[in-house]
């Protein structure tokens, strides 16, 4: 067993350097070193009380190969999940210094989790503990601040409060009843909660097939939300760092340390109704987890799996307040209206005839229809874009739709030998 190989390391690194001194073995966090919290956490570091972090000394074992993940941060690319050997140096409480023997390693050549051992002096756990407590923090998602908006999710995570609420073609009503419910809430109905000593959480959901403008419509009340002073926190949807119920939590404390009204977006909340997540954000939606805003906290939360959310949530009276469904285009005059839009000065009334071939497509499409045939005028040095390149585009498109579902059905079988079996690359399978 690796951790036995690693404790016994430990142990008799430990008695070389302070031959006779008690300590205690114990799991420790694999986030301690973890290279973003090492550069993050620096010595002199208050922990509890007085007590400090010192430093760090690396350690040669020749039990743990070192070798380090890395990600990207920004627009820089840096080490991460680290397997080392690390002597962390602190004071406790009283001034008295002390040293802690850690060791991380990988378990085998599959499992990618980190295993971490720690040897601690006697009585040091606390100052330890609030250790492992602040590199945790160093290394999970983070909130970086943008206009206001506070974006919890990997560094993929881009959304921009920039969007106008006109531009945001939907059925009138559908966007009448989206926005009311939420100037309601704020302006009457957080005092309505208070007063019956309710917590003032609202939660909402946009439910709607990809491309319906589910986040288009999230920016475009981020917007007015920044300009009436609330607070936006925006939890990105899966990316890199998985959404695991950690995002969740940290938009908590933002919110919670909001002082103002707030807007909390969470996209694709359905990815959080798996596993051992879904325990915790049903308790998030029976309030029983819900972050204390006094002021109020309106959720908007999107899916495009409305079938994923099951009936203990929608069924349930109270887990979702309102469910919205945001359409594909319904209607030849709202097709119109988007066609119009994405051609902008362009728009010819002979455009009308690929109206009705854009119903029941989302927004995305009639967007993407519009721009590409814009495109190929303007390549071929022509302002006029002839009613009959709208028309390529719009079956160009559609083929592309096609082929891609094809290409997705018969994706899963590209990764199996002919025996059925998985094929290995690069330490992952296929399997899912
Ligand atoms: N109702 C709409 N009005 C205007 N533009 C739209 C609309 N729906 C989609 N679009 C265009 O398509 C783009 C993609 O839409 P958006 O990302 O908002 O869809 P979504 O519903 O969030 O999709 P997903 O479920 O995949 O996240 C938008 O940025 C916008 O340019
Ligand atoms: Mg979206």
């Amino acid at each position: 067993m690796q951790y036995e190989r690693l404790v016994q390391w430990a142990k008799k690194t430990w008695e070389e350097r302070y031959p006779g001194q008690f300590y205690m073995t114990i799991w420790a966090s694999s986030e301690c070193s973890n290279k973003i919290a090492q550069d993050q956490v620096k010595p002199g570091r208050r922990l509890k009380g007085k007590a400090r972090y010192e430093g760090l000394e690396e350690l040669e074992s020749t039990v743990i190969v070192p070798i380090s993940d890395y990600g990207s941060r920004g627009r820089q690319m840096v080490l991460t999940a680290t397997s080392g050997a690390f002597l962390f140096k602190f004071t406790d409480m009283d001034g008295e210094p002390f040293d802690v023997v850690y060791a991380s390693s990988y378990y085998d050549d599959d499992v990618q989790d980190l295993t971490a051992v720690a040897l601690v002096p006697e009585g040091k756990l606390e100052v330890w503990a609030a250790f492992e407590g602040i590199c945790a923090r160093a290394v999970r998602p983070r909130i970086r601040r943008r206009r206001d908006v506070y974006i919890i999710g990997g560094t993929d995570a881009f959304f921009e409060p920039t969007v106008e609420w006109k531009d945001v073609i939907l059925d009138d009503r559908l966007k009448h009843d989206i926005f009311d419910d939420i100037e309601a809430f704020f302006s009457e109905g957080v005092e309505i909660y208070r007063k019956l000593k309710l917590t003032p959480f609202r939660k909402l959901l946009l439910a709607g097939v990809p491309g319906t403008g589910k986040t288009m419509l999230c920016a475009a009340l981020a917007k007015h939300a920044l300009t009436e002073r609330r607070i936006v926190v925006y939890v990105s949807g899966s990316d890199r760092d998985g959404a695991t119920f950690e995002k969740i939590q940290r938009a908590f404390q933002a919110v919670a340390s909001a002082r103002l009204p707030t807007l909390l977006i969470v996209e694709e909340i359905d990815a959080y109704l798996r596993g051992d997540d879904k325990a915790r954000i049903l308790n998030v939606l029976d309030g029983v987890e819900s972050p204390n805003n006094p002021r109020g906290t309106l959720m908007m939360a999107t899916t495009n799996y409305p079938d994923a959310i099951d009936d203990r949530v929608f069924k349930r009276p109270g887990r979702l307040d309102r469910i919205f469904v945001v359409p594909t285009i319904e209607e030849e005059l709202l097709a119109e209206k988007m066609l119009r839009h994405y051609m902008a000065e362009q728009w010819m009334e002979e455009h009308r005839i690929v109206v009705s071939r854009l119903l029941n497509q989302p927004g995305a499409f009639v967007r993407e229809v519009a721009l590409h045939a814009r495109m190929l005028a303007a390549h071929e040095r022509k302002t006029v874009v002839s009613p009959e390149m709208l028309e390529n585009s719009v079956n160009s498109l559609l083929r592309q739709m096609k082929l891609d579902g094809n290409f997705l059905a018969q994706r899963r079988p590209l990764g199996l030998e002919r025996d059925g079996t998985p094929r290995r690359r690069s330490g992952y399978d296929y399997r899912d």
